[in-house]
């Protein structure tokens, strides 16, 4: 596995289905999973393991009580949010980076978002939907992440996109 995963930070989630869900991402792509009081859940929730499966006892899970409690060693984080001011493909990724998403309502506060302007990013979208399910967002990204900074050695063996059948 990566010796410097990414951090997924969860900013105040609402919904256990969308952190189990989240979880079980971070289990799948080894990153660390960080959430941000206040949960709308208890971390115990049956929803929160049912969604992340058998596979949620293996997240690499830190509860913090604020933003900046969970950011307090990070050097470069990244902010996603349907109102970001770039495309995260234009995002550039390094493993240790912290990313972070928004509640499922009210997305990541907007003074934080003018503030961190040149580090946020958005998913676009042409379809009439407002935004991407947490958990859809959150997958996205880490894969393009990992696109950019090389999928660890474990998928090397697969056949190039030129080889499939
Ligand atoms: C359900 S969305 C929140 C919707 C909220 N009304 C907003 O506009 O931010 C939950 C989180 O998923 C991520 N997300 C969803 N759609 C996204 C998009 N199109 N671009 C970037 N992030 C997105 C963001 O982190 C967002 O805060």
């Amino acid at each position: 596995m990566n010796p410097l995963p990414f951090n997924i930070v969860l900013f105040q989630p609402e919904i256990p289905n969308n952190t189990g869900a989240v979880g079980r991402i971070c289990v799948g792509t080894g990153s660390l999973l960080h959430l941000v009081r206040p949960l709308g859940f208890r971390i115990d929730d049956k929803a929160v393991r049912r969604a992340g499966l058998d596979y949620w006892k293996d997240v690499e899970l830190r509860v913090h009580d604020s933003l900046k409690e969970a950011l307090a060693t990070a050097d470069r984080v990244h902010y996603f949010s349907t109102k970001g001011a770039r495309l995260y493909t234009d995002c550039s990724f390094q493993p240790g980076d912290y990313l972070v998403f928004g509640r499922e309502t009210a997305g990541l506060p907007r003074e934080l978002l003018a503030r961190r302007r040149e580090d946020s990013y958005t998913i676009p979208i042409w379809g009439p939907i407002r935004s991407h399910n947490l958990a859809n967002a959150v997958a996205i990204i880490i894969y393009e992440a990992f696109r950019q900074v090389g999928f660890p050695p474990k998928t090397g063996d697969l056949p190039s996109a030129g080889q499939m059948p």
